[in-house]
């Protein structure tokens, strides 16, 4: 696993140079006459980033036909619910963009848990080109952390952090009971590229000790996260790593 670190100054910037790296990513699978498959991480964070892409240059300028999209988690509510990651992104740039309705993998929210489950771990099977350690490989994958330190729907604690063989997880908040359904943690790694995106200083704790101890050794569902022969990124603020922006 390769690991990089990128610190800017604030949320727009991190969005902007994101924005950057997903069309130049994009642009350079469609050169190879590929299509891209990329799972959304949920949450609020990626807000910004999204609604970079809704406007030029990127609106016009990324090839939105080689783009699939998935997400690496939904809370299992429906798509017009102000709770859903999948609203969010259809709200701030999936609506906007020339994206084929096929290209856009939605987990079903409003389906039972147990249903969907399966029904989402198919659809990604089915539609992911490669296959590595028996399981599906997304050219990347966004992941936001709470500021306990969960990533997707994978929380401290849970069973769904043991998970070796399933693709899709059932997970349950901790606090609020709500069912989700997440990638499990085998397939997260698997990935060739993981970005988290993490901002804000009520997230710098935790990842003050994911930077710096990183691995096996604590407790938090983000540090488990190491992409087998990927690359590991951090796209942070300077609120979230005062530490390492002296
Ligand atoms: C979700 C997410 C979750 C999120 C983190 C950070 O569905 O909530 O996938 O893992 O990325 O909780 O959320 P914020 O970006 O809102 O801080």
């Amino acid at each position: 696993m390769t690991r990089e670190i990128y610190v800017f100054n604030d949320l727009q910037e991190l969005a902007d140079r994101l924005a950057q790296d997903f069309r130049k990513a994009v642009e350079n699978k469609s050169k190879a006459g590929e299509m891209i498959f990329i799972a959304l991480s949920g949450g609020k964070t990626p807000r910004i980033f999204f609604d970079v892409l809704a406007k030029p240059p990127y609106l016009g300028e990324i090839p939105w036909e080689k783009v699939n999209l998935f997400w690496g988690d939904e809370r299992c509510v429906p798509p017009d619910d102000p709770e859903s990651n999948y609203k969010m992104a259809n709200d701030s740039f999936i609506s906007k963009v020339n994206i084929p309705d096929d290209n856009v993998h939605r987990i079903i929210g409003e389906n039972p848990p147990e249903l969907e489950v399966n029904r989402y771990a198919k659809e990604i099977q089915t539609n992911l080109p490669d296959e590595k350690n028996v399981f599906p490989v997304f050219d990347w994958i966004f992941l936001g952390m709470g500021d306990d330190g969960h990533t997707a729907s994978l929380f401290p604690n849970s069973l769904t952090l043991h998970e070796k063989t399933d693709i899709c997880v059932i997970a349950e908040h901790p606090s609020t009971g709500q069912k989700r359904i997440s990638l499990s943690l085998p397939v997260i790694n698997n990935a060739r590229r993981v970005s988290f995106l993490v901002t804000g200083k009520d997230k710098a704790p935790v990842l003050k000790e994911i930077l710096e101890k990183g691995a096996t050794l604590l407790p938090y569902p983000a540090s488990k996260i190491s992409p087998t022969d990927g690359l590991l990124e951090w796209y942070i603020d300077k609120a979230a790593a005062p530490e390492l922006y002296k």
